[in-house]
């Protein structure tokens, strides 16, 4: 909205906070995306904006209600969520929630596919699609202070997860275990309101307990507030 933010620990700083899938379109009715809620990247940029940061978040399509204090951007594709971040810059700090598809349909069709008796399957034909985490965390000048990504995998979850920090350049990755028994056996991580995360950094590797996706956000804007009041003291 357009209200002043709160005063806190994040007042006068900017953050950039992605969320959501991203669809790619196949035609005008169908299109390629990845699992995500947005949950997780709502909460943080809502526990951001209680902090007293101005929050600009941008979205892929969910079904969620926009975060109090925050202004929502909405995208549908990857191209678009890249071009939304560029134009949000500056910022102080970028965190990188959102599923963004990592291939877009070359093609799309202007008009509906339809089945024809006999006929093949449609080939799709894919190109990849711009890594927004990568370039904001090589954004030269316009480099955020403070870039965090997030990794969902289902194997190796904290090797996979450091080796992905180096390569994307940004300052912390969370990591998340989206097999079903990294989440305590309840499911996996996508429809459930808890998730179990490990916080890498330069420094190391920090194991937080499931928590609810609410808290994990609460604590790694806590996280954060207390890193930049730390820099700039
Ligand atoms: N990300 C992004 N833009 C992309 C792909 C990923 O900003 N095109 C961000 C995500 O928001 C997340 C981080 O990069 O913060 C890691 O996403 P992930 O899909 O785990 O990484 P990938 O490099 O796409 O690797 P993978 O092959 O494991 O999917
Ligand atoms: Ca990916």
């Amino acid at each position: 909205g357009l209200s002043p933010a709160a005063p806190g620990p994040l007042s006068g700083r900017h953050a950039l906070v992605t969320s959501g899938p991203t669809h790619e379109p196949i035609d005008p009715v169908r299109y390629i995306a990845n699992r995500s809620s947005g949950h997780q990247g709502h909460a943080i940029a809502g526990a951001l904006a209680r902090l007293g940061a101005r929050v600009t978040l941008v979205s892929g399509p969910t079904a969620l209600a926009d975060p109090p204090g925050t202004t929502v951007v909405r995208v549908t594709t990857a191209r678009e969520m890249l071009a939304a971040c560029q134009q949000a810059l500056p910022a102080d700090i970028a965190v990188c929630a959102a599923a963004v598809a990592d291939w877009t349909v070359t093609h799309p069709a202007t008009h509906k596919t339809k089945k024809a008796a006999g006929a093949p399957p449609p080939v799709l034909a894919l190109s990849p699609n711009p890594d927004i985490l990568a370039n904001l965390a090589a954004a030269g000048p316009q480099r955020p202070a403070l870039v965090v990504g997030f990794a969902a995998e289902t194997e190796e979850v904290v090797a996979q997860a450091s080796a992905k920090r180096l390569r994307k350049g940004c300052d912390w990755i969370i990591a998340n275990d989206v097999s079903e028994a990294g989440n305590g056996g309840r499911g996996t991580v996508f429809a459930s309101p808890d998730n179990t995360v490990h916080v890498i950094t330069a420094e190391g590797v920090e194991d937080w307990p499931t928590l609810s996706k609410d808290v994990v956000a609460h604590r790694l804007a806590g996280r954060i507030a207390a890193t930049l009041t730390d820099r700039a003291a």
